[in-house]
């Protein structure tokens, strides 16, 4: 086990920073977008941290041996980024996942070692993990449980340390808003812990798509909302309140449109120069209203939100002009509403 641990610690001590990357908006406005760059993890997303926090913490708990098989309900980014560590541990790693999971991300986790276990209804991934692992006298990792307790909210270099540390030599240090979007919950408990144990002024938005029960339910503050519908946009909004979702540190939520967030997933990456994935396109719509906001009460300050992952994954999809019209979501009203906050900062009410 200590060896393990010391391969886990290594890969971190191996791997640079994530960059907190500028948005260019009017510098008349006296306020600023940063861009906390998750896609440039060895693995390609946010969940490289949460995968990492989640192997320390099943090793340091005991419950992950030298033959222990991993099993993870996830067809996305957190089974790609936690095949990549049980290869490094030498672990067999199997996915449990929506049989309707794209190749490209069946080719991802296959890449990093890890074996697809496919099943045809999307809702019993969880229940199907968890049979394998006991089948197996493996390890069911369950993300959607663990996600706020594996993860050091205190520091550690956890990604909110990360984001004040980044922003310190900046006009606006301390941002007014921070905006994420939520899967597991994972990353907006431990954004909204880290601002209460540090005592800054900075408020939380969470960003929910179609779909997902996080909206209505925080909306309603009922937890037992359920939408029997999954959501389209990867890796955020879920059909039922997961586990690691703390509503008590949101300060706000806002529903995107997935038109919207595939129109601003758009606009982002030819800004950036290069793509982004759907989920950054949610982050960026909430963050552009609450900047418009800002602008319409004459006040100045700073806003962040995060690249969760990179956009070539999604080159069949969300960046193709014949899927996004098969899904039936038309950007273009989006897309001008964008066009018009990025000169005017306008916004609709
Ligand atoms: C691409 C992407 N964005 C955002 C998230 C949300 O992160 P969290 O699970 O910490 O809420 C995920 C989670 O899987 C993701 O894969």
């Amino acid at each position: 086990m200590t060896e393990a641990i010391a391969a886990v610690e290594a890969d971190a001590n191996r791997s640079a920073d994530t960059h907190l990357l500028p948005f260019p908006l009017p510098r008349e406005w006296g306020l600023d977008l940063y861009l906390k760059d998750e896609s440039v993890h060895p693995t390609g997303s946010l969940k490289h941290r949460l995968a990492r926090s989640l192997f320390l913490y099943g090793l340091c708990n005991g419950w992950i041996g030298p033959r222990t098989t991993i099993v993870e309900a996830s067809s996305g980014s957190t089974a790609v980024s936690e095949a990549y560590f049980a290869r490094m541990l030498g672990l067999p790693f199997i996915a449990v996942m929506p049989a309707s999971t794209s190749p490209e991300k069946i080719a991802q986790i296959e890449f990093q070692g890890g074996r697809c276990h496919l099943v045809d209804d999307p809702a019993s991934v969880v229940v199907e993990a968890r049979w394998l692992a006991e089948d197996s006298g493996g390890h069911f990792m369950d993300q959607f449980t663990y996600a706020e307790r594996a993860t050091d909210w205190r520091g550690n270099n956890n990604i909110a340390e990360s984001i004040y540390a980044q922003l310190r030599l900046e006009r606006h240090p301390i941002p007014a808003w921070v905006v994420v979007g939520a899967g597991t919950g994972g990353t907006s408990a431990t954004l909204g812990r880290y601002v209460r144990y540090r005592r800054l002024a900075t408020k939380l938005c969470v960003v929910d798509p179609e779909n997902s029960a996080f909206y209505p339910a925080w909306l309603a503050a009922d937890w037992s909302v359920r939408t029997g519908k999954g959501s389209r946009i990867e890796g955020i909004g879920r059909p039922t309140v997961e586990a690691s979702f703390l509503p008590s540190v949101v300060d706000r939520m806002v529903q995107v449109p997935d038109a919207a967030s595939l129109a601003a997933m758009r606009a982002g990456s030819a800004v950036l120069g290069r793509r982004v994935g759907g989920s950054t396109g949610t982050n960026l719509w909430g963050a552009f209203g609450l900047i418009a906001g800002m602008l319409a009460e004459g006040r100045t300050g700073s806003v962040v939100t995060l690249i969760c992952d990179a956009g070539d994954r999604y080159a069949d999809t969300y960046y193709s002009d014949d899927w996004v019209a098969a899904q039936g979501h038309d950007l273009a009203p989006h897309a001008a509403v964008i066009d018009r906050f990025l000169t005017s900062g306008a916004w609709p009410a």
